[in-house]
């Protein structure tokens, strides 16, 4: 074959964790020929690792500029990286984001953007960072149907998590840990209340099932009101808590989408994806399961899932959504019910527990602990007053015994209600 020697240059908007990561892996790899040819950043006085030189503060010196090639958009601010990706799609050209907030909740317009001017958006480090997973279900499951996908789809909220079950400390102590390393950020709010992974979740909807849904829309809550008697009520039954996003076939034509908190047995794979790793499992009708695992996050795995995106983008690749061009897939809760364990650091309270209509209801004697049985509609019903009262919600799977599980609340006195 023929070895193609070409010039090629990248216009890098951000230059932040993932920008320099990109940055860096670019430099690594310059013999294939590409360069970077110009870097926007917004913060003049920030110190860098570049001359001053190196940088323009003008979006638009980039974007006007027809000799990049290719343009990574790179930056934290979600307004601007909407504007960046709609205008770049308009000038018909190839972009890369990471940016899962952005593309999550405006995937339709990026999409009929994309057909109307003939442009390219590839967005691979948006979803579980360097873990090639919208590349697997485009070019490896796009024409045959999944039982589920589901998967550990958040560093942050993993990191923690671990740290709670290896050490039994305070969630407090394990986020400010998190944020030291540099694996939750100062405002850890999208991680750990569930929404980064309900963004990569939505994402991961379009290419495996062809659903577009809006991330309001779908069930989820986050760890943030976890204890340390949730942890020890899980590792009694050999579980850990992971947060777990799913995506699960109801029927042909419905797919059931949530993030919850949830017990995760020895036997899961997702029990050994452990600190800031992700992991999917991909269960497909007749290839069946497979698990996909890697960094999720970080400047440089980030950074080379971008340059994936940016040397396959060059050879023609592009997303065909191929599941949204056969058929359009809906929607549903799902009828099954949840087992789920609800943590108060106060007691719970009777009117909400009656709200959620559970079909079975245990509680401890000082009513900080129960186990329901609800429907998933029920509990996206009643989401946002649960997340206002502070309620730990964790699913716990039909595996373990109901009675088992009944007995063993925090008090011996546990009785159905
Ligand atoms: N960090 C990760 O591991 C990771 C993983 C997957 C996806 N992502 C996504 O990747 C994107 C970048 O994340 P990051 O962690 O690299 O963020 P970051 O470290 O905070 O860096 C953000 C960069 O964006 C620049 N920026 C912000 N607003 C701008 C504007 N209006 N115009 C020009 N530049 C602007 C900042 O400029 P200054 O340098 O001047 O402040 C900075 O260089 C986000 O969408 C994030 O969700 C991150």
């Amino acid at each position: 074959m023929k070895i193609q020697k070409f010039k090629k240059r990248i216009g890098l908007i951000g230059f932040g964790c993932v920008g320099q990561g990109l940055y860096d892996v670019v430099e690594a790899n310059r013999h294939l020929g590409w360069e970077i040819g110009s870097i926007c950043v917004k913060d003049k006085e920030k110190p860098r690792t570049l001359p001053a030189s190196a940088f323009t503060y003008n979006v638009q010196e980039v974007l006007q500029d027809t000799s990049l090639d290719i343009i990574a958009e790179l930056i934290s601010d979600p307004k601007e990286a909407l504007a960046i990706l709609r205008q770049t799609l308009q000038q018909g050209r190839t972009v890369i984001s990471a940016n899962k907030k952005v593309i999550a909740e405006n995937l339709p317009e990026l999409i009929s953007l994309q057909q109307k001017y003939g442009g390219v958006l590839l967005y691979e480090a948006s979803v579980c960072g360097s873990i090639p997973v919208l590349r697997t279900l485009e070019a490896y499951y796009g024409s045959e149907p999944l039982v589920e996908v589901r998967g550990i789809l958040n560093g942050s909220s993993n990191y923690i998590l671990s740290k709670l079950h290896t050490e039994r400390g305070s969630y407090q102590f394990a986020l400010e840990q998190a944020q030291e390393l540099g694996f939750a950020e100062a405002d850890p709010s999208l991680d750990v209340e569930g929404t980064d992974a309900l963004h990569k979740l939505c994402i991961l909807a379009a290419h495996a099932y062809g659903v577009l849904v809006h991330p309001d829309e779908v069930l989820h809550f986050g760890i943030n009101h976890i204890s340390a008697e949730a942890i020890e009520l899980a590792a009694a039954f050999g579980c850990r808590i992971k947060l777990v996003g799913s995506l699960k076939a109801v029927s042909t034509t419905q797919v059931s989408l949530q993030v919850l908190p949830t017990w995760i047995p020895e036997t899961d794979a997702l029990y050994g994806v452990e600190a800031e790793f992700n992991g999917i499992e991909i269960n497909a009708q007749f290839a069946g399961q497979q698990f996909l695992k890697g960094r999720g996050a970080g400047s440089h795995p980030t950074g080379s899932a971008v340059w994936a995106d940016i040397t396959s983008a060059v050879r023609g690749y592009r997303y065909t959504y191929p599941k949204l061009c056969a058929s359009k897939a809906a929607v549903a809760m799902g009828e099954e019910p949840l087992t789920l364990l609800l943590e108060s650091k106060d007691r719970l309270s009777l009117d909400l527990l009656n709200l959620l209509k559970a079909t079975a209801l245990y509680q401890s004697s000082d009513l900080r602990q129960a186990v329901v049985s609800v429907e998933p509609q029920q509990l996206k019903l009643h989401q946002d007053a649960l997340k206002r009262q502070r309620v730990f919600v964790a699913a716990i799977p039909k595996s373990i015994p109901s009675k088992h599980l009944f007995s063993a609340l925090t008090s011996a006195t546990a009785v159905p209600a």
